[in-house]
């Protein structure tokens, strides 16, 4: 598709994080039986839902601007989404690590939707879209406290790996 005004290219922009959202709340949903920390199960359980509401938002800021939503292949997502199925295919080792590559991807996952958020905030802040700015500042703000959740679980969860593994520090190391 030619984007050739500023308006297409926000919508353009619009439509991809949209198709993202669709990409990444099925990959959680493929994510969850997977799990087994009851820390990352809450986790997915809590963002499964945001997602939905992230779709619902994204209709609304389409309806704002008398717009149809619609999916624009996301490229980016669908390479973060194949990339966490590869390695969740390749973990074969203890539940804990299984764990550990959700989190990794579900941490890839909230990075790229901020990047994306936060770019399409400025430009609806520069054209003076105020009620877009405000509907795309409540997603934004659930993926950065997703984001947070995900790097404060890290320990934990590596924690819990190194001792499935029997490779946990002891404290004369
Ligand atoms: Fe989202
Ligand atoms: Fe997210």
């Amino acid at each position: 598709m030619a984007i050739k005004s500023l308006q297409e290219k926000f919508l353009h922009g619009l439509g991809d994080i949209y198709d993202a959202e669709h990409q990444f709340l099925e990959a959680q949903q493929e994510m969850l039986p997977e799990a087994t920390s009851p820390t990352v199960i809450s986790l997915l359980e809590t963002h499964i839902a945001q997602t939905e509401e992230h779709i619902t938002t994204l209709e609304e800021v389409f309806n704002l601007l008398d717009e149809t939503a619609e999916r624009v292949k996301c490229a980016g997502a669908a390479g973060i989404v194949t990339e966490g199925q590869k390695t969740l295919k390749e973990v074969s080792g203890t539940p804990q690590l299984v764990d550990l590559a959700i989190s990794g991807s579900c941490g890839k996952v909230e990075h790229y939707e901020i990047a994306n958020y936060r770019m399409l905030i400025t430009g609806a802040e520069q054209m003076g879209q105020t009620e877009v700015v405000q509907l795309l500042t409540r997603n934004l703000k659930q993926e950065e406290q997703t984001a947070k959740l995900i790097e404060q679980s890290a320990p934990e969860l590596f924690q819990q790996a190194m001792k499935a593994e029997g490779t946990g520090r002891t404290a004369s190391a």
